[in-house]
Formats: C-alpha cells, sequence, structure tokens
C-alpha cells in the first residue's frame, strides 16, 4: 500500500497532493493543515476530479488528526509560512522551525516507517532540523529543492537554448537559496552535447543568475512563493519512492564527507528509490565549482546555527 501524507494544505501542498493524485501511482494521499475544514475542502475538491481526470488515488483532508496519516510510506512536509517579495527563504526561520519540529513528532507517531520529504523555507536547514529531532537514519530524509530548482535550471536553458525542456539535461546542486544554488554547466547537455557548444558566456551567466532567482521571481510576480513547480518537484520525488524508479535527482541530504562537507544538509545528485536516499554521488567538482560549494556551505551552517533555540 502506497500511502502518502502531504502536511500544510496551502498552495504548495494542494499542488504536491494533485499531481500525486494525477500521476495515479499512490493509494492514497492524506493531506493535513491546522486550519479548520481547510484540508478536508481542498481533499474534497480534488477528490471530485477523479472521474474528470480519470485517477484512483483516495484523497482525504484532516484538520490536524495524524491518525489518519497512520502508515504512510512517505510524508512530505509544507508547513510553514511561505516567503513574501523581497523576503529571503532563511528570513522564514524563526517561526518555521517551530513547526516543523511539531509537524515531524506528529508523523513518525503514526507513521514509523515514513520517508520525510521537507519543503518548508528555509529548506536545507530544515531538513537539517528534521534529522537532528527525528534521529532517522540519513535516507529517510529528502530536502526537496535541487528537485526544484534543477527543473527551473532547465527552464532556462530551454529557453536560452529555443528548444524544447524535455531536450535539455542540467542539476543544481548546493544550497536551495538565491545565492548558495549552484547550477552546474560542466554537467549541463543538450541531448549529451555541452550546452557550452551552443550558448555564449553571457547566455551561460544569464541562464545561472535566473536560476538562481528563480523562487524570488516568481515570489514579486505572485505576490507568495510559488506551487506549481514545488509541487511537480515533489510528485516526482515521491513517485522515484514509491515506484522504486531510482531517478537521479538532486535534493538536500546529509553530507558525512561528500564535497568536503559534514554535519550539513545540502543539495547533491541523490539515487532516489523505495529505500529513499540510495546513493549520494560524490561528483568531482571543477574547481570554481567547488568553491562556490564551500561558500554555500558556509552560509548554511550560519543559517543552521539559528537553530539552537529549537534542538
Ligand atoms: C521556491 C520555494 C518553494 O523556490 O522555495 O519556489
Amino acid at each position: 500500500m502506497s500511502k502518502v501524507t502531504v502536511v500544510g494544505a496551502g498552495a504548495v501542498g494542494a499542488s504536491c497532493a494533485e499531481y500525486i493524485a494525477m500521476k495515479n501511482f499512490a493509494s492514497e494521499v492524506v493531506l493535513v493543515d491546522i486550519k479548520e475544514g481547510f484540508a478536508e475542502g481542498k481533499a474534497m475538491d480534488l477528490a471530485q476530479t477523479a472521474s474528470l481526470n480519470g485517477f484512483d488515488t483516495k484523497i482525504t483532508g484532516t484538520t490536524g488528526d495524524y491518525s489518519l496519516t497512520a502508515g504512510s510510506q512517505v510524508a512530505v512536509i509544507t508547513s510553514g509560512i511561505p516567503r513574501k517579495p523581497g523576503m529571503t527563504r532563511e528570513e522564514l526561520i524563526g517561526v518555521n522551525a517551530g513547526i516543523v519540529k511539531g509537524v515531524v513528532s506528529s508523523i513518525l507517531k503514526y507513521s514509523h516507517e515514513a520517508i520525510i520529504i521537507v519543503v518548508s523555507n528555509p529548506m536545507d536547514t530544515m531538513a537539517y532540523l528534521v534529522h537532528k529531532v527525528s534521529g532517522l537514519p540519513k535516507n529517510r530524509v529528502i530536502g526537496m529543492g535541487g528537485a526544484l530548482d534543477s527543473a527551473r535550471f532547465k527552464y532556462r536553458l530551454a529557453e536560452a537554448l529555443a528548444c524544447p525542456a524535455s531536450d535539455v539535461d542540467g542539476m543544481v546542486i548546493a544550497a536551495h537559496s538565491d545565492t548558495g544554488m549552484l547550477p552546474l554547466i560542466s554537467k549541463a547537455a543538450y541531448r549529451g552535447v555541452p550546452v557550452t557548444e551552443f550558448l555564449s558566456e553571457e547566455k551561460i551567466n544569464y541562464v545561472v543568475e535566473e536560476t538562481k532567482v528563480g523562487g524570488a521571481t516568481l515570489t514579486k510576480l505572485l505576490g507568495t512563493s510559488a506551487w506549481y513547480a514545488p509541487g511537480a518537484a515533489v510528485s516526482t520525488l515521491v513517485q522515484s519512492i514509491v515506484c522504486d524508479q531510482k531517478k537521479l535527482i538532486p535534493c538536500s541530504v546529509l553530507l558525512e564527507g561528500e564535497y568536503g562537507q559534514k554535519d550539513i544538509c545540502l543539495g547533491a545528485p541523490v539515487i532516489i528509490g523505495k529505500d529513499g536516499v540510495e546513493r549520494i554521488l560524490d561528483l568531482k567538482l571543477e574547481s570554481a565549482e567547488a568553491e562556490k560549494f564551500a561558500s554555500s556551505a558556509a552560509a548554511v551552517r550560519e543559517v543552521n546555527a539559528d537553530l539552537k533555540n529549537v534542538l
């Protein structure tokens, strides 16, 4: 049985539930929210699309009754406040750390085997917090940032190459932050051909910079943070776990020496299967990229230091 819990029925959580249902691989999605009746309403609205969209996934909503989430194979945490225009993800830590800490213990109370996917921001720090407070093995905590940032990178690469995004390969590692993201140009390709064969340095810089501020650009346009691509990124991770697909997806994981880092959650390419994080790839980076990875890690460590009040 493939039951998936999504905590937080806001735009991101509802979008996760919608994409998971539409892909029709899970037996049930349970949406949880603290706002009275909200998750129930979202779940009912979504369930009423089943006959129209042709999926069989059962969708349940609850106002904070975690007993309904019992036996979940995967739990997604989207809870907390989203950023407003002009805010960084890091500014959300005070409020979101307390919320995420409470949510993770409620999830694990009823789903002892669950693999946790962290979406709440600042995402790398929240993934680290989940590790610390839950004591879970590192394969069971996944921060979704790189999955989303890599999709945004491919969008910008496809735009620059004037080709479909499905023809493009690319990944973003390091932090899920406006300054700490590391789009790996050295590994980006158009059907296997390095993108540097097609794009000028100026175009490449544009792609990299627009990718890094991908979330901020949308926050400015929408007045709150984005939801379609975050929801789709989460659904891809959930499907790779539930269907044991072994997809190679960059995401935030506990590093134990990879990329010269320890005791930190940061984006790296990971193979995702039924056990969650099945393998972390420790790629050899070009020296400029390795330097950027190190400074991205240093910035995340500073944010992690703010967890001292909740740990
Ligand atoms: C974003 C949020 C989800 O990047 O972090 O859109």
